[in-house]
């Protein structure tokens, strides 16, 4: 009789496995379109009706993945998606791609991961493939997933195959995508490890395979630790060129010239996104319960955490540069997305300068192409057209994010005060652009 493993491996060679990922978001959806590439049958899950119901409609609703895509596959009967998690039953592999939060004490929140895997434990059959993607702390496949799908008495690895493999993807990255972004693997034995690197490997273009889940998930701390202390590290040589009236943008850009040893870090108005905030705090609390202090996760947090209010510290001296006040003025925002060129305001720095603008007392408007409507407080915001917005004549202006469907050179010679956290003006010298 052949094993579990050898039916599994085989038939997600041929392509017959039937493959689920559980959270269709930023990471869950590409990674079903590109299993549906590759040729699989493949069932989308996700507590949120609207997903599901646009993905059966043939629509997608992440930029990065291709309305015809969905479309097409959908249309072909090969991909579905669906909020009923009784249909994992039916399933070969499934991929675990739900949020992993912080609470407001900044301690991890895996309450996400507990319901998805209490899911696939309710159905868990024999030869059945399971891969966490969500960023988690290094421990959290071995201590958390694996108990809970052992309860049913079936022996990891022989029975079933349990693997962590940290996503990615860069949403908006136009040369890096879910199929040519090397994938980590890491089982919870080598069968799992072998099983996981089979279907990554019909999938993406390169896959690397480690000892442990445990390494693949420090992988992915290690990787956006590294931002986030770098970018820690810039903003901190930032504020110290503002005190030294040293150009920090000229620095950075000579300083890269180096051909080795140098890796350029940008500063900007904060950290955002669902990663480079959230990540290092998952490894300094789990390192925390080994008796280990994160110094540096710790001090880039702080520093980080500070640039908005930096940066209104900035749109206060320039408003006093014309004999202005921020309470009582219009401040304008341009970005409100945590990066440019997407839509994603998931912990933004824009947010936050918008609140603490609001605070002093300055009325906020802004612009986002990707960002139509924004709620705060009890307010809905709406983006106004670049155009109105300038001819609207703000007090001040703030570059938040350097999407590239601004016009840098209208902005430029607008002649209003701004105050340019991106150094998207840099080739500006009017006194009346402020610089982080
Ligand atoms: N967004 C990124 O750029 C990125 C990159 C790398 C890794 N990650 C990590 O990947 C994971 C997912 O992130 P995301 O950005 O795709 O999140 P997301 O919020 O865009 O998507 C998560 C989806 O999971 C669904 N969901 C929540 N609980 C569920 C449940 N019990 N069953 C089914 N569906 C459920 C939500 O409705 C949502 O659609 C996180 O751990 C994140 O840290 C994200």
């Amino acid at each position: 009789m052949t094993s579990p493993h050898a039916t599994l491996v085989e038939r997600i060679g041929t392509r017959k496995a039937r493959v689920g990922v559980i959270g269709l978001g930023y990471v869950g959806l590409p990674l079903l379109v590109e299993f549906a590439r590759a040729g699989f049958d493949v069932t989308g899950f996700d507590v949120d009706r609207a997903k599901t119901d646009a993905i059966n409609a043939g629509k997608s609703y992440i930029p990065d993945v291709p309305q015809a895509d969905v479309a097409s596959f959908s249309a072909s009967g090969r991909l579905r998606a669906t909020a009923d998690m009784s249909q994992l039953a039916g399933l070969e592999a499934i991929d675990i791609c739900v949020p992993t939060p912080l609470r407001k004490t900044k301690d991890p929140d895996l309450s996400y991961v507990v319901h998805a895997v209490e899911a696939v434990a309710a159905t868990l059959t024999r030869g059945q493939l399971v891969i966490l993607e969500s960023t988690t702390y290094p421990g959290t496949t071995d201590e958390v997933v694996l108990p809970m799908l052992t309860a049913k008495g079936f022996t990891p690895d022989v029975d079933f195959f349990l693997a962590f493999s940290p996503e990615r993807v860069d949403p908006g990255n136009p040369r890096f995508n879910t199929k040519n972004i090397p994938k980590i693997v890491g089982g919870v034995g080598r069968a799992s490890t072998e099983a996981a690197a089979a279907l990554y490997g019909a999938t993406v273009e390169h896959v690397i395979q480690v000892t442990s889940t445990r390494v693949a998930e420090m992988v992915k701390l290690l990787e956006n630790t590294f931002r986030a202390v770098n970018i820690g590290l810039v903003n901190e040589i930032a504020l110290m060129c503002h005190k030294m009236d040293i150009d920090v943008w000229e620095v950075i850009d000579a300083a890269k010239t180096k051909p080795f040893g140098f890796m350029p870090f940008y500063p900007g108005p904060g950290l955002g996104g669902h990663c480079i905030p959230i990540d290092p705090f998952y490894l300094s609390w789990k390192a925390r319960q080994s008796g280990f202090e994160c110094r540096f996760i710790e001090l880039a947090g702080q520093v980080n955490g500070a640039m908005p209010e930096y940066v209104v510290q900035l749109v206060a001296e320039a408003l006093n540069s014309v004999r202005k006040a921020l309470n009582g003025s219009r401040v304008h925002l341009f970005g409100m997305a945590y990066k440019p060129n997407v839509g994603d305001v998931r912990e933004s720095p824009a947010l936050d300068i918008l609140e603490l603008l609001t605070r002093q007392g300055a009325t906020v408007s802004y612009t986002d192409p990707y960002v139509a409507t924004l709620t705060h407080g009890s307010e809905t915001l709406r983006s106004v057209p670049q155009a109105e917005a300038i001819a609207a004549g703000a007090d001040c202006y703030v570059i938040c994010t350097n999407h590239d469907a601004f016009d840098y050179t209208t902005i430029g010679s607008s002649g209003a005060l701004f105050v340019d956290t991106r150094n998207a003006l840099k080739d500006r010298t009017e006194p009346t652009i402020f610089r982080l």
